[in-house]
Protein backbone atom coordinates (compact mmCIF):
# COMPACT_ATOMS: atom_id res chain seq x y z
CA UNK A 1 0.00 0.00 0.00
CA UNK A 2 1.13 3.48 -1.04
CA UNK A 3 1.38 6.45 2.07
CA UNK A 4 -1.18 8.31 0.01
CA UNK A 5 -3.96 4.95 -0.16
CA UNK A 6 -4.30 5.16 3.91
CA UNK A 7 -7.05 6.33 5.34
CA UNK A 8 -6.19 7.30 8.84
CA UNK A 9 -2.81 8.11 10.54
CA UNK A 10 -3.62 5.11 12.51
CA UNK A 11 -3.81 2.70 9.87
CA UNK A 12 -0.39 4.64 8.38
CA UNK A 13 0.88 3.77 11.32
CA UNK A 14 -0.01 0.48 12.10
CA UNK A 15 1.63 0.00 8.70
CA UNK A 16 5.03 1.70 9.33
CA UNK A 17 5.86 -1.19 11.90
CA UNK A 18 8.56 -3.10 10.51
CA UNK A 19 10.03 -0.07 9.66
CA UNK A 20 10.05 1.46 12.89
CA UNK A 21 11.00 -1.84 14.69
CA UNK A 22 13.86 -1.71 12.31
CA UNK A 23 14.73 1.63 13.13
CA UNK A 24 14.41 0.79 16.75
CA UNK A 25 16.59 -2.03 16.61
CA UNK A 26 19.55 -0.62 13.88
CA UNK A 27 21.44 -0.11 16.91
CA UNK A 28 21.78 -3.78 17.57
CA UNK A 29 23.76 -3.83 14.49
CA UNK A 30 24.56 -7.26 12.71
CA UNK A 31 26.39 -8.73 15.85
CA UNK A 32 25.67 -11.83 17.77
CA UNK A 33 26.21 -10.47 21.05
CA UNK A 34 24.28 -7.62 22.82
CA UNK A 35 25.60 -4.90 24.81
CA UNK A 36 24.03 -3.36 28.00
CA UNK A 37 25.75 0.56 26.40
CA UNK A 38 22.44 0.46 24.58
CA UNK A 39 21.12 1.56 27.12
CA UNK A 40 23.56 4.41 28.37
CA UNK A 41 27.13 4.94 28.78
CA UNK A 42 26.70 3.62 32.61
CA UNK A 43 24.58 1.08 32.09
CA UNK A 44 26.76 -1.97 32.57
CA UNK A 45 27.70 -0.84 35.91
CA UNK A 46 24.48 -0.01 37.15
CA UNK A 47 22.76 -2.95 35.72
CA UNK A 48 25.37 -5.05 37.65
CA UNK A 49 24.13 -3.61 40.75
CA UNK A 50 20.51 -4.11 40.79
CA UNK A 51 18.02 -7.05 41.44
CA UNK A 52 15.00 -6.39 40.89
CA UNK A 53 13.01 -3.88 38.00
CA UNK A 54 10.16 -1.80 38.40
CA UNK A 55 8.11 -0.66 35.34
CA UNK A 56 6.32 2.48 35.96
CA UNK A 57 3.51 3.68 33.55
CA UNK A 58 0.09 4.47 31.76
CA UNK A 59 -1.86 3.18 29.29
CA UNK A 60 -0.90 1.18 26.18
CA UNK A 61 2.71 1.76 27.69
CA UNK A 62 1.89 -0.30 31.03
CA UNK A 63 1.04 -2.87 28.86
CA UNK A 64 4.19 -3.28 27.42
CA UNK A 65 5.42 -2.83 30.69
CA UNK A 66 3.51 -6.20 31.26
CA UNK A 67 4.77 -8.28 28.48
CA UNK A 68 8.26 -7.09 30.06
CA UNK A 69 7.62 -8.61 33.53
CA UNK A 70 7.20 -12.00 31.90
CA UNK A 71 10.24 -11.95 29.75
CA UNK A 72 12.63 -10.28 32.33
CA UNK A 73 11.50 -13.03 35.09
CA UNK A 74 11.71 -15.84 32.95
CA UNK A 75 14.41 -14.88 30.64
CA UNK A 76 16.54 -13.09 32.84
CA UNK A 77 15.34 -14.40 35.89
CA UNK A 78 14.93 -11.13 37.85
CA UNK A 79 12.21 -10.11 39.91
CA UNK A 80 10.03 -7.62 38.13
CA UNK A 81 6.74 -5.72 38.66
CA UNK A 82 4.77 -3.28 36.74
CA UNK A 83 2.66 -0.26 38.15
CA UNK A 84 0.72 2.13 37.04
CA UNK A 85 1.98 5.76 37.23
CA UNK A 86 -1.07 7.23 38.68
CA UNK A 87 -1.52 4.42 41.39
CA UNK A 88 1.84 4.54 42.39
CA UNK A 89 2.67 8.15 42.21
CA UNK A 90 -0.02 8.21 45.73
CA UNK A 91 0.74 5.34 47.74
CA UNK A 92 3.17 4.70 50.37
CA UNK A 93 5.99 1.97 49.01
CA UNK A 94 9.10 0.44 50.00
CA UNK A 95 12.08 2.10 47.96
CA UNK A 96 14.80 -0.61 47.26
CA UNK A 97 17.74 0.71 46.20
CA UNK A 98 18.90 -2.05 44.27
CA UNK A 99 15.93 -1.98 42.17
CA UNK A 100 16.16 -0.33 38.47
CA UNK A 101 13.23 1.27 37.70
CA UNK A 102 11.94 1.84 34.16
CA UNK A 103 9.39 4.66 33.27
CA UNK A 104 7.76 3.71 29.70
CA UNK A 105 6.18 6.89 27.72
CA UNK A 106 5.37 7.04 23.83
CA UNK A 107 5.53 11.02 24.56
CA UNK A 108 7.67 11.29 28.10
CA UNK A 109 5.31 13.98 28.73
CA UNK A 110 2.68 12.01 30.29
CA UNK A 111 1.90 13.65 34.08
CA UNK A 112 1.64 10.70 35.92
CA UNK A 113 4.47 9.12 34.73
CA UNK A 114 6.35 11.98 34.66
CA UNK A 115 5.39 12.23 38.79
CA UNK A 116 5.67 8.38 39.40
CA UNK A 117 9.48 8.82 38.18
CA UNK A 118 10.22 11.83 40.44
CA UNK A 119 8.86 9.99 43.48
CA UNK A 120 10.15 6.83 43.11
CA UNK A 121 13.61 9.56 42.84
CA UNK A 122 12.51 11.09 46.33
CA UNK A 123 11.66 8.07 47.78
CA UNK A 124 15.10 6.45 47.66
CA UNK A 125 15.33 4.92 44.40
CA UNK A 126 18.89 5.33 42.43
CA UNK A 127 18.91 3.79 39.25
CA UNK A 128 16.27 4.95 36.66
CA UNK A 129 15.94 4.32 32.49
CA UNK A 130 13.28 5.86 30.37
CA UNK A 131 12.01 4.02 27.48
CA UNK A 132 11.03 6.60 25.05
CA UNK A 133 10.07 7.81 21.80
CA UNK A 134 11.33 11.36 21.83
CA UNK A 135 14.50 12.16 23.14
CA UNK A 136 14.31 15.80 24.34
CA UNK A 137 11.36 14.89 26.64
CA UNK A 138 10.59 15.40 30.64
CA UNK A 139 10.71 11.42 31.20
CA UNK A 140 13.97 11.37 29.33
CA UNK A 141 15.54 14.04 31.20
CA UNK A 142 14.65 12.50 34.48
CA UNK A 143 16.11 9.50 33.73
CA UNK A 144 19.84 8.37 34.23
CA UNK A 145 19.62 5.75 31.71
CA UNK A 146 17.58 5.79 28.22
CA UNK A 147 16.21 4.11 25.12
CA UNK A 148 15.01 6.05 22.25
CA UNK A 149 12.36 4.31 20.47
CA UNK A 150 12.76 5.25 17.12
CA UNK A 151 8.91 4.75 16.04
CA UNK A 152 9.00 7.84 14.62
CA UNK A 153 6.13 10.48 15.38
CA UNK A 154 2.86 8.84 16.20
CA UNK A 155 -0.25 11.14 15.76
CA UNK A 156 -3.21 8.51 15.82
CA UNK A 157 -4.23 8.89 19.45
CA UNK A 158 -4.41 5.20 19.70
CA UNK A 159 -0.74 3.78 20.38
CA UNK A 160 0.46 1.34 18.04
CA UNK A 161 4.03 1.62 16.42
CA UNK A 162 5.10 3.28 19.65
CA UNK A 163 3.65 -0.08 21.76
CA UNK A 164 5.50 -2.29 19.22
CA UNK A 165 9.47 -0.46 19.28
CA UNK A 166 8.75 -0.27 23.34
CA UNK A 167 8.23 -4.19 23.15
CA UNK A 168 11.02 -5.04 21.18
CA UNK A 169 13.55 -2.83 23.23
CA UNK A 170 12.05 -4.05 26.66
CA UNK A 171 13.16 -7.53 25.12
CA UNK A 172 16.56 -6.17 24.64
CA UNK A 173 16.62 -5.43 28.01
CA UNK A 174 15.39 -8.56 28.96
CA UNK A 175 18.33 -10.14 27.35
CA UNK A 176 20.82 -7.86 28.96
CA UNK A 177 19.71 -8.51 32.50
CA UNK A 178 20.24 -11.84 31.52
CA UNK A 179 23.48 -11.62 29.76
CA UNK A 180 24.97 -9.38 33.03
CA UNK A 181 23.95 -12.12 35.89
CA UNK A 182 25.52 -15.07 33.50
CA UNK A 183 22.25 -16.76 32.45
CA UNK A 184 22.04 -16.55 28.99
CA UNK A 185 23.89 -18.78 26.49
CA UNK A 186 25.63 -17.60 23.74
CA UNK A 187 23.40 -19.75 21.78
CA UNK A 188 20.47 -18.73 23.07
CA UNK A 189 21.75 -15.08 22.81
CA UNK A 190 22.43 -15.75 19.09
CA UNK A 191 18.95 -16.99 18.40
CA UNK A 192 17.34 -14.41 20.49
CA UNK A 193 18.88 -11.72 18.67
CA UNK A 194 18.25 -13.09 15.02
CA UNK A 195 14.14 -13.40 16.37
CA UNK A 196 14.52 -9.88 17.34
CA UNK A 197 15.90 -8.89 13.94
CA UNK A 198 13.48 -10.60 12.24
CA UNK A 199 10.97 -9.17 14.01
CA UNK A 200 9.92 -6.32 10.70
CA UNK A 201 9.70 -9.23 8.27
CA UNK A 202 7.42 -10.80 10.67
CA UNK A 203 5.30 -7.78 11.46
CA UNK A 204 4.89 -7.27 7.53
CA UNK A 205 3.06 -10.96 7.31
CA UNK A 206 0.89 -10.09 9.72
CA UNK A 207 -0.15 -6.53 7.91
CA UNK A 208 -0.24 -8.58 4.57
CA UNK A 209 -3.56 -10.44 7.04
CA UNK A 210 -5.33 -6.96 6.75
CA UNK A 211 -8.22 -8.23 4.69
CA UNK A 212 -9.57 -11.29 6.45
CA UNK A 213 -9.37 -9.00 9.58
CA UNK A 214 -11.29 -6.62 7.77
CA UNK A 215 -13.53 -9.08 7.11
CA UNK A 216 -13.82 -10.57 10.64
CA UNK A 217 -14.39 -6.98 11.88
CA UNK A 218 -17.69 -6.12 9.75
CA UNK A 219 -18.82 -9.09 12.38
CA UNK A 220 -18.62 -6.42 15.51
CA UNK A 221 -20.58 -3.36 13.96
CA UNK A 222 -23.79 -4.13 15.62
CA UNK A 223 -21.79 -5.39 18.89
CA UNK A 224 -22.08 -3.42 22.17
CA UNK A 225 -19.51 -5.64 24.63
CA UNK A 226 -16.48 -7.95 23.17
CA UNK A 227 -14.63 -9.92 25.82
CA UNK A 228 -10.59 -10.70 25.08
CA UNK A 229 -8.63 -13.64 26.11
CA UNK A 230 -4.96 -14.47 26.39
CA UNK A 231 -2.79 -16.55 28.95
CA UNK A 232 0.52 -15.59 30.02
CA UNK A 233 2.81 -13.47 28.03
CA UNK A 234 -0.55 -12.99 25.94
CA UNK A 235 -3.04 -11.64 28.87
CA UNK A 236 -1.59 -7.97 28.56
CA UNK A 237 -1.67 -8.85 24.54
CA UNK A 238 -5.56 -9.48 25.22
CA UNK A 239 -5.62 -6.31 27.67
CA UNK A 240 -3.94 -3.95 25.05
CA UNK A 241 -6.44 -5.55 22.39
CA UNK A 242 -9.27 -4.75 24.20
CA UNK A 243 -7.86 -1.38 24.98
CA UNK A 244 -7.74 -0.08 21.38
CA UNK A 245 -11.09 -1.47 20.49
CA UNK A 246 -12.94 0.93 23.20
CA UNK A 247 -10.93 3.85 22.13
CA UNK A 248 -11.40 4.13 18.76
CA UNK A 249 -14.32 2.08 17.94
CA UNK A 250 -16.25 2.56 21.51
CA UNK A 251 -17.64 -1.30 21.95
CA UNK A 252 -16.91 -1.98 25.58
CA UNK A 253 -14.13 -4.06 26.27
CA UNK A 254 -12.66 -6.19 28.52
CA UNK A 255 -9.40 -8.20 29.09
CA UNK A 256 -9.06 -10.88 30.95
CA UNK A 257 -6.49 -14.31 32.00
CA UNK A 258 -8.19 -16.75 30.08
CA UNK A 259 -7.62 -18.76 33.32
CA UNK A 260 -10.35 -16.50 35.57
CA UNK A 261 -13.39 -16.87 33.15
CA UNK A 262 -14.92 -18.94 35.79
CA UNK A 263 -14.43 -16.27 38.29
CA UNK A 264 -17.10 -14.30 36.67
CA UNK A 265 -16.67 -13.14 33.27
CA UNK A 266 -18.11 -16.18 32.05
CA UNK A 267 -21.66 -14.61 33.20
CA UNK A 268 -21.29 -12.27 30.84
CA UNK A 269 -20.92 -14.70 27.72
CA UNK A 270 -23.84 -15.21 25.37
CA UNK A 271 -24.47 -15.15 21.51
CA UNK A 272 -24.40 -11.38 21.70
CA UNK A 273 -20.56 -11.29 23.21
CA UNK A 274 -18.10 -11.84 20.74
CA UNK A 275 -14.93 -13.34 22.32
CA UNK A 276 -11.82 -12.77 20.93
CA UNK A 277 -9.05 -15.10 22.50
CA UNK A 278 -4.85 -14.26 21.64
CA UNK A 279 -3.99 -18.43 20.92
CA UNK A 280 -0.45 -18.64 19.74
CA UNK A 281 1.07 -22.04 20.00
CA UNK A 282 2.60 -22.42 23.43
CA UNK A 283 2.71 -23.84 26.42
CA UNK A 284 -0.50 -22.77 27.54
CA UNK A 285 -2.35 -23.60 23.91
CA UNK A 286 -4.24 -26.60 25.56
CA UNK A 287 -5.34 -25.08 28.63
CA UNK A 288 -6.70 -22.05 25.59
CA UNK A 289 -8.90 -24.34 23.96
CA UNK A 290 -10.50 -25.90 27.60
CA UNK A 291 -11.10 -22.03 28.19
CA UNK A 292 -12.86 -21.50 24.24
CA UNK A 293 -14.71 -24.69 25.03
CA UNK A 294 -16.24 -23.00 28.21
CA UNK A 295 -17.29 -20.22 25.82
CA UNK A 296 -18.59 -22.04 23.54
CA UNK A 297 -20.61 -24.42 24.99
CA UNK A 298 -22.33 -20.36 26.53
CA UNK A 299 -23.31 -20.06 23.11
CA UNK A 300 -20.21 -17.52 22.97
CA UNK A 301 -19.09 -16.68 19.27
CA UNK A 302 -15.06 -16.96 19.21
CA UNK A 303 -12.82 -15.00 17.24
CA UNK A 304 -9.55 -16.88 17.58
CA UNK A 305 -5.85 -15.51 16.87
CA UNK A 306 -4.14 -18.80 15.97
CA UNK A 307 -0.44 -19.78 15.31
CA UNK A 308 -0.07 -21.12 11.42
CA UNK A 309 1.23 -24.29 13.18
CA UNK A 310 -1.82 -24.56 16.16
CA UNK A 311 -4.42 -27.19 15.54
CA UNK A 312 -7.73 -25.02 15.90
CA UNK A 313 -9.68 -24.85 12.91
CA UNK A 314 -12.96 -23.09 12.33
CA UNK A 315 -16.18 -24.55 13.11
CA UNK A 316 -19.46 -23.08 13.80
CA UNK A 317 -19.56 -20.36 16.01
CA UNK A 318 -15.12 -20.76 16.47
CA UNK A 319 -13.45 -18.21 13.36
CA UNK A 320 -9.75 -18.82 13.40
CA UNK A 321 -7.32 -16.73 11.53
CA UNK A 322 -3.90 -18.20 11.90
CA UNK A 323 -1.45 -16.31 12.27
CA UNK A 324 1.99 -16.53 8.81
CA UNK A 325 4.54 -17.40 11.77
CA UNK A 326 4.71 -19.30 15.45
CA UNK A 327 7.36 -16.98 17.10
CA UNK A 328 7.89 -18.13 19.87
CA UNK A 329 8.86 -15.52 23.12
CA UNK A 330 7.98 -12.86 20.91
CA UNK A 331 4.88 -13.64 19.34
CA UNK A 332 2.92 -10.83 21.49
CA UNK A 333 4.76 -8.42 19.23
CA UNK A 334 2.89 -10.14 16.20
CA UNK A 335 -0.34 -10.83 17.71
CA UNK A 336 -0.90 -6.95 18.91
CA UNK A 337 -1.10 -6.02 15.36
CA UNK A 338 -3.32 -8.11 14.38
CA UNK A 339 -5.56 -6.76 17.08
CA UNK A 340 -4.75 -3.36 16.30
CA UNK A 341 -6.02 -3.88 12.49
CA UNK A 342 -9.17 -5.22 14.14
CA UNK A 343 -9.57 -2.36 16.37
CA UNK A 344 -9.01 -0.06 13.17
CA UNK A 345 -11.48 -1.87 11.06
CA UNK A 346 -14.44 -2.47 13.70
CA UNK A 347 -14.06 1.56 14.23
CA UNK A 348 -14.38 1.90 9.93
CA UNK A 349 -17.87 -0.15 10.40
CA UNK A 350 -18.61 2.16 13.51
CA UNK A 351 -18.15 5.26 11.67
CA UNK A 352 -15.96 6.64 14.68
CA UNK A 353 -13.07 9.25 14.44
CA UNK A 354 -10.44 6.89 14.45
CA UNK A 355 -7.57 9.17 15.01
CA UNK A 356 -9.24 11.87 17.52
CA UNK A 357 -11.55 9.24 19.36
CA UNK A 358 -13.80 10.99 21.67
CA UNK A 359 -12.70 12.57 25.19
CA UNK A 360 -9.01 11.29 24.72
CA UNK A 361 -6.06 12.78 24.19
CA UNK A 362 -3.05 11.68 22.80
CA UNK A 363 -0.51 12.97 25.17
CA UNK A 364 -1.90 13.33 28.91
CA UNK A 365 0.17 16.33 30.28
CA UNK A 366 -2.39 17.18 33.15
CA UNK A 367 -3.86 15.03 35.90
C1 LIG B 1 -2.78 8.45 26.46
C2 LIG B 1 -2.74 7.92 25.04
C3 LIG B 1 -2.35 6.44 25.04
C4 LIG B 1 -1.03 6.25 25.77
C5 LIG B 1 -1.06 6.86 27.17
C6 LIG B 1 0.32 6.90 27.79
O1 LIG B 1 -3.81 7.82 27.15
O2 LIG B 1 -4.00 8.08 24.42
O3 LIG B 1 -2.23 5.98 23.71
O4 LIG B 1 -0.73 4.89 25.86
O5 LIG B 1 -1.53 8.19 27.12
O6 LIG B 1 1.10 7.77 27.02
P1 LIG B 1 2.66 7.76 26.95
O7 LIG B 1 3.01 8.87 26.02
O8 LIG B 1 3.16 8.00 28.34
O9 LIG B 1 3.08 6.42 26.46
Amino acid sequence: MKWGEYKHYMQKEIFEQPQALGNTLEMLGGAGTIQAGLFGADAAGVFEQVDSVLILACGTSSYAGMVARYWIEAIAGVPCNVEIASEYRYRKSVARESQLVVAISQSGETADTIAALQYAKSSGHRYTLAICNVPESSIVREAALRFITRAGPEIGVASTKAFTTQLSTLFLLALVLAKGRGVLSGEDEVAFLDETRHLPVAVEKVLALEPAIRELAQQFGNKHHALFLGRGRHYPIALEGALKLKEISYIHAEAYPAGELKHGPLALVDVEMPVVVVAPNDELLEKLKANMEEVRARGGELYVFADGDSKVTSVPGIQVLKMPEHYGVLSPVLHVVALQLLAYHVALVKGTDVDKPRNLAKSVTVE
